[in-house]
């Protein structure tokens, strides 16, 4: 990497903005400055593109509100409400978080990464976010999006250690306007950047559904959502798969605490 200067950064800078105050995209989760709001927005997030997330995010607000309704939910009905997100473990976390939420913090959001790292779900990335958008505390984060701008802008090699990016992002942060510019990164990402850059992994988002085992754990939990339990056979007749391609997604399912396998039937946990 050649050297940086601070004026190098102040371009960047300026030129996000721009582009941000132009170009900036009005999605719901940035219309709201609520920590419980956010924390589901992100959720969602993690694995799916925006678009998608987009078709489901009013409903699960309007369905529960804040944490103390969430808290309330089963399993079932959780499961429910996020078909059509995939990766189901993080529809289970949302309802953990909550009752940890309600019972250990008394209903409010902890307001510290340490301990928001301890909530079922939440990693080093999302724990910042949080804390970004809800509060604009001046601190950076790195998502793939974000990753992407970064190596892009600075003509990064894609090998470059997490260390390294995270010390750019800290340099280039606007420490008063970190919720802007934290979106301006997203968007940038996502409205300019070409979908391929050569060298850089675009990763992190979900790859081919149709015929895959994604698709037959969303089947199962589908199922799952509508009957107390259901057989290994049943699945892999009705969905033309074979009986090991269904134990394989089941397994799947299973390690990630969404189902119990109980010989040949298969229910929620
Ligand atoms: N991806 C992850 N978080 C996001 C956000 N807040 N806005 C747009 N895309 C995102």
């Amino acid at each position: 990497m050649t050297a940086q200067t601070p004026q190098r950064y102040l371009l960047f800078r300026r030129k996000l903005f721009l582009f941000y105050e132009k170009h900036g995209r009005d999605l719901p989760w940035r219309r709201t400055t609520d920590p419980y709001r956010i924390t589901v927005a992100e959720l969602m997030l993690q694995q799916t593109q925006v678009e998608r997330v987009l078709l489901k995010y009013a409903a699960w607000i309007t369905r529960w509100p804040n944490w103390q309704a969430l808290s309330k939910a089963t399993n079932r009905e959780l499961l429910a409400q996020w078909s059509g997100l995939g990766y189901n473990r993080r529809a289970l976390y949302l309802g953990r978080m909550a009752r940890s939420i309600v019972h250990e913090y008394d209903g409010a959001m902890p307001r510290t990464l340490p301990e928001l790292q301890k909530l079922p779900g939440i990693g080093r990335y999302t724990a910042r976010a949080i804390l970004i958008f809800a509060f604009n505390e001046p601190i950076a984060t790195i998502d793939t999006n974000i990753r992407r701008v970064l190596l892009h802008e600075f003509n990064l090699p894609g090998t470059t250690p997490t260390s390294r990016m995270e010390a750019l992002a800290e340099k280039l942060l606007p420490k008063r306007r970190s919720r802007d510019w934290h979106n301006a990164l997203m968007d940038y990402s996502r409205l300019v950047l070409p979908r391929r850059i050569e060298g850089i992994r675009s990763g992190g988002r979900q790859s081919k559904f149709e015929g895959s085992l994604r698709q037959i754990r969303g089947e199962i939990v589908r199922q799952l959502t509508m009957r107390e339990s259901i057989t290994i056979q049943s699945v892999a007749s009705t969905q033309h798969r074979t009986v090991d391609d269904v134990l394989k997604a089941a397994e799947g399912l299973r390690k990630e605490g969404v189902i119990v396998i109980e010989g040949r039937r298969i229910r929620l946990s």
